[in-house]
């Protein structure tokens, strides 16, 4: 048997991003505040995460706040910046007893001192966890990151390889998502791991961000899994 119909796609995916947009529509329609959108948007990624990871999935990387998002109103920026720090404060043991390791990419020069270091001592308190991890990118933007990447494969001097440029990513040493979901009705990329995308599977829902549930995640995984993969070849 030719080898290609001898081995199966896999039907899982081994690393699900997201693009969690939407919260400000989604309160906006309740007549609540922007910030209690991410509020609620803060709730349904746990509890999606808990839901992937027992499913099998190894990696989530989360798109929880662009370099561009930066520049919205001060107030809520706030906002997301105190969400920020309450997940690091009360979810860092739940990560560790369910063997998830933590990772954040992105600038994080550009946000508060104290989330910068709740972030790298949520790295560190998680480090060892072998069942998954999750990615949180926060002031993450792809072109910056391909831009400092690009910059410190100069200075090294010689040309590098794909698989040497991917190591000085944020992502580094990651698999590429095999899924990309976006929630929230766009269908764009909106600057999110322009380079790591190149053959994912991309799902987007209408739904927004606060209102997609666990089962919503089960149905973008079916779906998924009747997808076939070429990555170019017959
Ligand atoms: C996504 O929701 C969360 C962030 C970008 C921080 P939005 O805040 O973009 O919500 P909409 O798109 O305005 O509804
Ligand atoms: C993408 O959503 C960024 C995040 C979800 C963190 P945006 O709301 O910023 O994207 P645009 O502005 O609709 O492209
Ligand atoms: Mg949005």
């Amino acid at each position: 048997m030719p080898k290609e119909l001898s081995t199966p796609q896999p039907a899982l995916p081994r690393h699900i991003a997201i693009i969690m947009d939407g919260n400000g529509r989604w309160a906006k329609k309740r007549l609540l505040p922007r910030s209690a959108g991410h509020g609620a948007g803060m709730k349904r990624m746990i509890s999606l995460c808990d839901h992937a990871f027992s499913r099998g999935i190894r990696v989530m990387t989360l798109f929880a706040l662009s370099t561009e998002n930066l520049s919205r109103p001060k107030e809520e920026l706030e906002a997301l910046f105190g969400l920020f720090r309450e997940y690091f404060r009360s979810n860092l043991s739940k990560l560790r007893e369910k063997g998830i390791a933590l990772r954040v990419i992105g600038d994080l020069s550009l946000v508060p001192e104290d989330i910068r270091t709740l972030a790298r001592g949520g790295e560190e308190a998680t480090k060892d966890g072998k069942t998954g991890t999750l990615v949180l990118a926060i002031a993450y933007g792809a072109r910056a990151d391909i831009l400092s990447a690009v910059n410190r494969a100069v200075e090294g001097g010689r040309p590098v390889g794909e698989e040497e440029f991917s190591a000085l990513l944020g992502t580094a040493g990651l698999p590429a998502p095999d899924l990309l979901i976006r929630t929230g009705k766009e269908k764009r990329i909106s600057n999110f791991l322009l380079w790591e995308l190149a053959y994912t599977e991309l799902y987007f829902s209408d739904k927004m961000f606060p209102a997609f549930t666990n089962r919503d995640l089960d149905r973008a995984l079916d779906d998924f899994a009747g997808r076939e993969r070429r990555f170019g070849k017959v």
